[in-house]
């Protein structure tokens, strides 16, 4: 068993001990600012800059209490968004060269630091200069650690996955491909960047080719601002990102239904209609996810008999009948508005890694946005009692990602 998956594996007992009064004014801040003072491109200034956009943005915002209240393209385990990103643009007419934070809570692109002869890419295995842009994913604990203790490192790493899914959807609409950069030192990285204990990079991925120039380090690490107005360590989170915190494997090429609009509208399910999907939408969903990545099995549990009997199927094949959706539900932690979910998926692997943890999520975001794109309702689903569901499919492998997929 991997000491990750176990220390973070959700017990009744441990529920029951993080259930308590959580204060909601001590939350984190869950946006990182730079300064004022740097020179930024507004959202919508620039069309060039639309792809970087599209990867990482507010859609829908809310005041609750006093508080405001702001979703995103991405979806987040409680909505605490532990992540932050950034894009180095190299050579892309009319828009300065330079590493750039994407502040999506300004609707800003700012500009930390200009380069020419210098840039990221010395820092991340590449010796010539990157034309294109660069995207860096960080993780910033805390910012879920606060409500979730160590499991918070979970969704930390499947946070990073949707972003990469949502900029793997940008790019696919821009009708332009990206590479898994992977070979660097995340540390020395990490330095570069100017980050201090609070965030680390986890995923960087390209779009554009090395030219033929030489490129040097850069003169100076990036100005350090604090990713949120508070922070606590964790030795059991820092030892975890030390340890093999960066996607290391290529992206697989998934087929699914995408557009902008999806994309903009894409949400968390709150309360599944409770009717059965329609059969062609049920099959086009089932078609996803009985396809999926290599390391992984897609247990789907099906909970209405309209279009295939009800039951846990994989790989097709019916491995188990089931009565009703009450079992279930009591392993996804009680949250009774599953029970009108038509079809609960569970992805497991033999191992257990931050690599897989990522790829799965990246596949979810594949998910949400296929469901939305035929208006169905989907939700990622990170509380569940590990070693009952383990028992209620009849495995042993670790449990990666859950998700649940219905009727709006
Ligand atoms: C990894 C992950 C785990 C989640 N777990 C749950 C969950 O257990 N229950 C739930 O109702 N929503 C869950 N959600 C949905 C989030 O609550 C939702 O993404 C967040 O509130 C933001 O809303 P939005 O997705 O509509 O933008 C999860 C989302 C993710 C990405």
């Amino acid at each position: 068993m991997n000491e990750v998956y176990e220390k973070t594996a959700l017990t009744r007992k441990s529920v029951a001990c993080l259930s308590g009064y959580l204060d909601w004014n001590s939350q984190p801040r869950i946006f990182k600012h730079y300064p004022s003072f740097l020179f930024g491109y507004n959202y919508g200034e620039k069309e060039q800059l639309h792809i970087i956009e599209l990867a990482r943005m507010i859609t829908s915002s809310q005041m609750i209490g006093s508080k405001p209240y702001h979703r995103l393209n991405t979806p987040s385990a409680g909505n605490l968004h532990p992540i932050e990103l950034y894009v180095q643009i190299r050579a892309i007419k009319g828009i300065i060269s330079g590493i750039y934070h994407v502040d999506a809570s300004e609707n800003k692109l700012v500009l930390i630091q200009e380069i020419e002869a210098d840039g990221l890419e010395k820092s991340l295995g590449l010796t010539h200069k990157l034309e294109g842009m660069i995207f860096l994913i960080s993780t910033v604990p805390y910012r879920s650690q606060w409500k979730y203790g160590d499991r918070a490192i979970r969704y930390c790493y499947q946070d990073v996955g949707h972003q990469i899914g949502a900029i793997e959807a940008s790019a696919t609409i821009h009708k332009v491909q990206t590479t898994i950069l992977s070979d660097f030192d995340a540390k020395h990285l990490n330095q570069w960047m100017g980050f201090k204990d609070e965030e680390s990079i986890c995923a960087v991925m390209s779009i554009g080719s090395e030219n033929t120039k030489e490129v040097k380090e850069l003169s100076k690490p990036l100005i350090y601002v604090a990713p949120t107005d508070y922070s606590e360590s964790n030795l059991f989170i820092a030892n975890a990102l030390a340890k093999e915190g960066v996607l290391k494997s290529r992206l697989p090429l998934l087929e699914y239904e995408i557009n902008e609009e999806a994309i903009l509208k894409r949400r968390s399910c709150r309360a599944f209609n409770a009717s059965c999907l329609e059969k062609e939408d049920f099959d086009s969903m089932i078609a996803l996810l009985s396809k999926p990545l290599s390391f992984m099995q897609c247990y789907s549990i099906v909970l209405k008999d309209d279009v295939l009997e009800k039951g846990i199927y994989l790989n097709g094949e019916r491995i188990k009948t089931i009565e009703n959706a009450d079992a279930i539900v009591n392993l996804l932690v009680g949250q009774s508005f599953l029970k009108n979910a038509t079809i609960i998926a569970v992805m497991c692997s033999k191992s257990f890694s931050a690599d897989k943890l990522m790829l799965c999520a990246n596949f979810a975001h594949a998910l949400y946005l296929q469901a939305q794109s035929k208006e169905l309702a989907f939700t990622g689903i990170g509380a569940f009692y590990d070693e009952k569901l383990k028992e209620y499919l009849g495995t042993q492998e670790h449990i990666l990602y859950v998700g649940a997929l219905g009727k709006q």
